[in-house]
């Protein structure tokens, strides 16, 4: 167990280790150990590029000055709104649903609104047409604020998104209304939401330069939301300072980001555990394993090493939730391929407990059930899971936070933040940027004739025209 000091997360590995799991898909400590100096001069080298303005993202716990200014706008606008509409993707979107589902009541838009506290929550993320012109029937357009993130200012699906919302707010209340429900999250200079902002008034909040999306949650992208949605986001921040407090100790076996980098590394590189499940035992904290997906696949998941040679690395992340993928993925996990480390997350104690009532004396088989918790059952699943994995000899380490709470909530981001980018130095890969996800934003582009992109429009169409012996027609 790594000890307690100032944050509340604490982390089990034992069944990483070979002592528990054998040494084909175990590790040793001394291999652990052998990583400890590269750690630290990683460790010097990231809080050496913070103390001279770099690593922006390690800054934003301290924002409060921002979140004073969010919460005061939140109070401002949850008595105009009833609905909130976030149109963004990706890194502009994931810790925001990640948030509000850890922290919201799991029903909330459905609560009345003295109830609920705030807005309802609507999220645009994919261009599906469906869902868009199902989500734009839904909210009440006169009453609803509509707000547009993007770093870039420029992403295909959340222009267009909304191009789309904004069409259908302007006929709904006037152009001149609309543009007065519109709240721009975005580059405080660059990019054409920027430009368009500018020229319409829109409000603004900033994306704050020298940040990747995916790190941004802790900034006005997700801070407002989470606000809307009646987070205490001074909280969230709290959290994500204390874990940052903590991670200030270099010694790889005390440091939870450091370790849990160091931990996935070698089981990819030593012991061929290409993947990484994040299953945790909490409905609520679900959002937060998809949030995490993309922070480690766009982070680690590079071509190139930091000297340019092809590298190919990264660790696939998958997303899981206990109990319920006990009944889909764990035959899998447990029977299939060894290719897996599996992060199970734990709470100590659930926000509402339920008593299961007792059975029909006649049904004795169920009687184990009686008067025992529902999240005490969770809770057992957990270790049940834990052991049949180790059991198995599937490496498996286990996160355990005393409760979900928006402090918790904040040091779980900046836990997965820190871990990924000292897992950017053992893979030795820049964890920021994202080439590959450039390359398929560029070809959409060219394929819907944006102006500039005909060169490569030309070079797609003509790779996928004419007949193919490997297409099967309807
Ligand atoms: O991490 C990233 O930078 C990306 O995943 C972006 O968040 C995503 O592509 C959306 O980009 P933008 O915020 O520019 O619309």
């Amino acid at each position: 167990m790594v000890p307690n000091s100032g944050s509340r997360l604490s982390i089990d590995y034992r069944n990483v280790m070979a002592e528990a799991i054998g040494p084909e898909h175990g590790l040793t400590a001394a291999e652990i150990d052998a990583l400890a100096p590269k750690v630290t001069t990683e460790h010097d080298r990231i809080w050496a590029e913070h103390a001279a303005g770099e690593q922006k993202w390690f800054d934003l716990p301290d924002n409060t000055a921002l979140a004073d200014e969010i919460v005061a706008y939140a109070q401002e606008v949850s008595e105009t709104y009833d609905d909130y509409l976030l149109v963004g993707i990706g890194g502009s979107s994931l810790g925001a649903i990640a948030t509000i589902q850890a922290l919201a009541h799991p029903h909330r838009n459905l609560l009345p609104k003295e109830k609920r506290g705030g807005p309802r929550f609507f999220v645009l993320d994919n261009p599906d047409p469906e869902k868009v012109k199902a989500t734009l029937e839904t909210v009440d357009l006169s009453r609803t604020l509509v707000n547009v993130v993007t770093k870039s200012g420029q992403t295909a699906e959340t222009m267009a998104n909304f191009l789309v919302t904004l069409e259908a707010l302007e006929a709904a209340v006037g152009k001149d209304q609309a543009r007065k429900q519109v709240l721009a999250t975005t580059d405080p200079e660059s990019g054409l939401l920027r430009q368009l902002a500018d020229e319409e008034g829109y409000r603004t909040f900033q994306v704050p330069p020298g940040v990747d999306g995916r790190q941004t949650v802790l900034s006005a992208v997700g801070l407002i939301p989470a606000a809307l949605a009646g987070v205490d986001i001074h909280q969230l921040l709290a959290g994500a300072a204390a874990l940052r407090d903590r991670c200030k100790n270099p010694d790889l076996r005390q440091n939870p980001a450091y370790l849990l980098a160091a931990i996935d590394y070698l089981a990819t590189t030593t012991r061929a555990k290409s993947m990484l499940v994040t299953m945790p035992y909490a409905d609520a904290l679900y959002g937060i394993s998809d949030w995490f997906r993309q922070l480690w696949a766009e982070s680690l998941g590079k071509r190139l090493s930091t000297a340019g040679k092809e590298v190919f690395a990264g660790q696939t992340p998958i997303k899981a939730l206990g109990a319920i993928d006990q009944h889909s993925q764990i035959q899998l996990y447990t029977e299939g391929p060894n290719d897996k480390v599996i992060s199970l997350i734990r709470v100590g104690a659930y926000r509402d407990e339920v008593t299961i009532a007792a059975p029909p004396v006649s049904i004795e088989e169920l009687a184990y059930l009686k008067r025992a918790e529902l999240g005490q059952l969770l809770d057992r699943e957990a270790l049940a899971t834990a052991w049949a994995l180790t059991q198995a000899q599937r490496p498996n380490y286990t996160i355990t936070t005393p409760v979900i709470d928006a402090f918790a909530v904040g040091e779980f981001f900046f836990l997965y933040e820190l871990q990924t980018v000292m897992g950017g130095a053992l893979f030795d890969v820049n964890p920021f940027g994202q080439p590959g996800v450039e390359a398929g934003k560029n070809a959409t582009y060219a394929l819907m004739g944006r102006a500039g992109y005909e060169g490569l429009r030309d070079e797609l169409l003509t790779g996928s025209a004419g007949a193919s012996p490997y297409v099967i027609e309807a």
